[in-house]
């Protein structure tokens, strides 16, 4: 794409520009914007820039090992894997109020950062994936009356903490743009495309208390229902697709035995902008299959719903 080509061009030079023979660092989420953003800059100022990732134990299967790899071994970014799942599961244990949950991890997250940071002598600057719809949504946000349905977390604040200068390389551009530049700079079509994912992560796809027995059932759910949308070609027309464990364990059979094991809810919408979603019209068929494959393939749940529910009146995740 020629117009992505000159946009990487222009904003390597700018970033060069910018940062001089500083470093940098990164929270790396695995999500687009602050992968696009950390390949950007490492294109530009290579060893430079150190990428946190904080692993607090609420991703999904594999995925700490996925993007660690692939950022660390195929693209040769200096990356910082803080396992810190003791921690975060630690603090979690017995919450099940959801702001509760969403403000403890913000705070650690904040704490973990920063405590990996500091180890970064020298660092003057912290990237961000900031997109221009976030530029935006703070601007037309600030001053008026607003209702905060769910606090969402991010570095905001650390930089002025910290004594950091932001570096925010991707202010001007929509997702879609994003996209074509990830594309652009070599990261692979399908890390490009993957779904959102919440910076809470299964936290709040957990809804009740979390245990990592609990966590352990959801990822594994979690991933024969994604194996299965991707199998049925329908990842791409889904904005996001998740599995929810519920707080309640059901009376199921299996065999001649009578089992009594957790209840799970898929969950699946088409979105522009995450402002609004609709669920996703999947056929009886699809969800009758899913829903024995997840029984058969996952211990722990013998019982699977679907969220027919569109946003409003419902949010996207769960809590
Ligand atoms: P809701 O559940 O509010 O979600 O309809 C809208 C979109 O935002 C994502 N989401 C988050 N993203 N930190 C994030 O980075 C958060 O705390 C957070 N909470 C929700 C959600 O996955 C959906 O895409």
């Amino acid at each position: 794409d020629w117009t992505m080509r000159a946009y990487r061009e222009e904003a390597v030079a700018a970033i060069r520009e910018q940062i001089g023979d500083k470093k940098v660092i990164c929270a790396l989420s695995g999500g687009v914007d602050s992968s696009v953003a950390a390949a950007l800059i490492h294109e530009a100022v290579g060893d430079q820039l150190t990428c946190v990732f904080v692993d607090h134990g609420l991703l999904r299967k594999n995925e700490a090992e996925e993007v660690v790899g692939m950022f660390r071994d195929h693209m040769n970014l200096h990356v910082i894997h803080a396992d810190e799942v003791d921690l975060f599961l630690g603090e979690l244990d017995g919450v099940s109020d959801p702001e509760t949950k969403r403000k403890i991890i913000g705070r650690l997250f904040i704490d973990v950062f920063q405590k990996y940071a500091n180890e970064i002598e020298g660092a003057e600057f912290l990237a961000q994936g900031t997109l221009y719809p976030d530029v935006i949504e703070s601007v037309s946000f600030s001053g008026g009356p607003s209702v905060t349905i769910k606090s969402h977390h991010n570095v905001g604040g650390l930089p002025e903490k910290m004594g950091l200068k932001l570096v925010e390389p991707l202010r001007e551009l929509f997702k879609d743009e994003v996209r074509a530049l990830g594309a652009e700079l070599g990261l692979p079509a399908h890390f490009i495309g993957r779904h959102p994912f919440p910076g809470p992560g299964l936290a709040i796809r957990c809804p009740g208390e979390i245990t990592r027995q609990k966590l352990d059932i959801l990822r594994e759910a979690d991933a024969v229902y994604i194996d299965q949308i991707r199998k049925h070609g329908l990842y791409d027309e889904i904005w996001q697709a998740f599995v929810a464990i519920l707080p309640v364990r059901t009376v199921g059979v299996m065999g001649d035995g009578r089992t009594y094991d957790f209840a799970c809810a898929l969950r699946a919408v088409t979105s522009v902008d995450g402002m609004t979603a609709d669920y996703y019209p999947f056929s009886h068929e699809f969800l009758g299959d899913t829903a024995t494959r997840i029984i058969n393939e996952v211990p722990g749940i013998n019982r699977v719903t679907y969220d027919i529910t569109s946003k409003p009146p419902g949010t996207i995740e769960w809590e």
